[in-house]
């Protein structure tokens, strides 16, 4: 089906989680009641699948269906889906099982997995859960018209093709889960590194990246419908390359983020996630060259100790992530830093874990994301190690590593006591409508009284900070950005 390029505004009825980026994320929303057909869709784990859920209910919308907070009165419930973890998967096993009841409401119901568990599982989804009528990867969204219709003629459909080409760079995002004012972009899908841990290069494909001019395209006219922040998104962002077939020219990932920040000074420019063994000075410089590229660069690290690196497949070791580190703190001295750690990895000692807690120390992280490994089938880990390290030590390790980056977050802030940032609000604050909440360059959260000033979210201020937690700094506006 051929779909129009319009990039459409932010619809209305919007719920997100925001604390929850991987792995075991959900959201839903409601956009309208007028049309008859209605969907609802829960969407779990990274960003690039929250993405995703913007492009699926593109397609829906285009089918004439529209979009209900309320699974009992959806005729189409739909799981965007994450297999990162085997926890992940687990909490989508308990969602299907407690939608026996919507099902038990409305036999005409049709549930549909979509996404990372969907293509790992494939077909066999349907004999391990018999409420799925449907099962769709994610690189087969474009096909979900024809596949919903297969299931209301009365056959279970499955299309987990995975495509060398799909960057869905036409199909126009519904914003379904946005504050109007940040938004991510796609820019790339699929990931070759093949960590030994990941089942992502299995459930995602061979990495592609999308057509710069449709990337321009797209955060332009979000700036024009409002928004004022783009983050770009890719398992590996620093291995964008596009290579433009009728020119030959090409776009790497550095021109790709120049190009995004010239649209406006004011529109803000993030990206995620860099990978340590491919991030370059020519990056660092261009993000140092412009004041609209937030200084904040997340930076999975995943072990300190190289021979972990090495069994993970990571492509760098303890010394070049810190060189890495030191590079990025000469070229940008105020960029935020963080990280992804991975506990209990096969055959991990109490000493290599040892020296993840030091590559911590040396680094001292504004942020981390951290995980005991699971094992994930098919995966390059579980084929050659085996996962020997017992449940305790690895939830141990991972209790050493979340105390000492609680100590970290804390302290990472308080250094900003006294100093004034340049803030873009999003809304109101989790806790009070009385503050506004948004965030500064280095992507720290920054709340502050509203006073009686007519601002609204979309807006730059300045603002002094003068406590911190270790989540928050709280300031108070001392003037008002352009
Ligand atoms: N592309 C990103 C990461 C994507 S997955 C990168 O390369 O950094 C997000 C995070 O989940 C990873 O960084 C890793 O820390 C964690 N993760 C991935 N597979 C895992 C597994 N099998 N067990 C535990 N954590 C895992
Ligand atoms: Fe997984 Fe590694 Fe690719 Fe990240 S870079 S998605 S961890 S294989
Ligand atoms: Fe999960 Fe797939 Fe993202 S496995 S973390 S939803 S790429």
């Amino acid at each position: 089906m051929a779909l129009e390029k319009v990039f459409s505004p932010a619809l209305s009825g919007i719920q997100a989680h925001d604390e929850m980026r991987q792995g075991e994320a959900y959201f839903s929303s409601e956009i309208s009641e007028i049309k008859s057909k209605k969907a609802f869709i829960e969407t779990y784990g990274c960003q690039m699948n929250f993405s995703d859920t913007e492009i699926i209910a593109s397609v829906l919308i285009q089918e004439g269906f529209s979009f209900t907070q309320n699974e009992l009165e959806a005729d189409l419930v739909l799981l965007n889906t994450c297999a990162i973890r085997e926890n992940a998967e687990t909490k989508v096993r308990n969602r299907l099982n407690a939608l026996k009841t919507a099902k038990k409401h409305n036999p005409g119901l049709i549930v549909g997995l979509m996404g990372c568990m969907a293509e790992r599982l494939k077909a066999n989804v349907l004999e391990q859960e018999q409420l799925v009528d449907l099962v769709v990867g994610p690189d087969a969204y474009r096909d979900l018209p024809k596949l919903i219709r297969g299931v209301e003629d009365g056959q279970k459909m499955v299309n987990v093709l995975l495509s060398r080409e799909e960057t869905y760079a036409d199909i126009a995002p519904v914003r379904l889960h946005s504050n109007g004012v940040t938004a991510f972009i796609s820019i790339m899908r699929g990931c070759d590194n093949m960590c030994s841990f990941c089942v992502v290069p299995f459930t995602r494909g061979r990495e592609r990246s999308r057509d710069p001019e449709s990337i321009l395209a797209e955060a332009k006219s979000l700036f024009e419908s409002g928004y004022r922040e783009v983050t770009l998104l890719g398992q590996n962002v620093d291995s964008y390359l596009y290579t433009n077939e009728e020119t030959g020219t090409t776009v790497n990932f550095a021109g790709l983020l120049e190009r995004t920040a010239l649209i406006s000074p004011l529109l803000r420019v993030r990206f995620s996630t860099s990978h340590p063994k491919d991030i370059t000075d020519e990056v660092l410089h261009t993000m140092a060259a412009h004041h609209n590229i937030c200084k904040y660069i997340h930076l999975p690290v995943q072990s300190g100790n190289s021979d972990i690196l090495e069994k993970m497949n990571r492509g760098y070791s303890r010394e070049w992530y810190l060189e890495r580190i030191t590079r990025i703190r000469t070229i940008m001295p105020d960029c935020g830093l963080s990280t992804d750690i991975i506990s209990g990895f096969c055959s991990e000692t109490e000493a290599q874990h040892q020296d993840t807690l030091s590559i911590m120390e040396a680094v001292h992280f504004d942020f981390a994301y951290m995980f005991a490994y699971s094992e994930r089938p098919g995966t390059l880990a579980a084929r050659k190690y085996p996962d020997d390290v017992s449940e305790a030590d690895k939830k141990k390790r991972l209790a050493e590593i979340i105390e000492l980056q609680n100590i970290h977050s804390k302290q990472s802030n308080l250094p900003d006591i006294g100093k004034t940032f340049e803030v873009l609000i999003e809304g109101f604050s989790k806790k009070s409508d009385n503050d506004w909440c948004g965030r500064n360059s280095q992507n720290k959260m920054v709340v502050f009284p509203r006073g009686n000033s007519e601002l609204k979210p979309g807006d730059y201020v300045y603002v002094t900070i003068e406590t911190a937690t270790k989540a928050t700094l709280i300031g108070t506006l001392v003037s008002i950005g352009e």
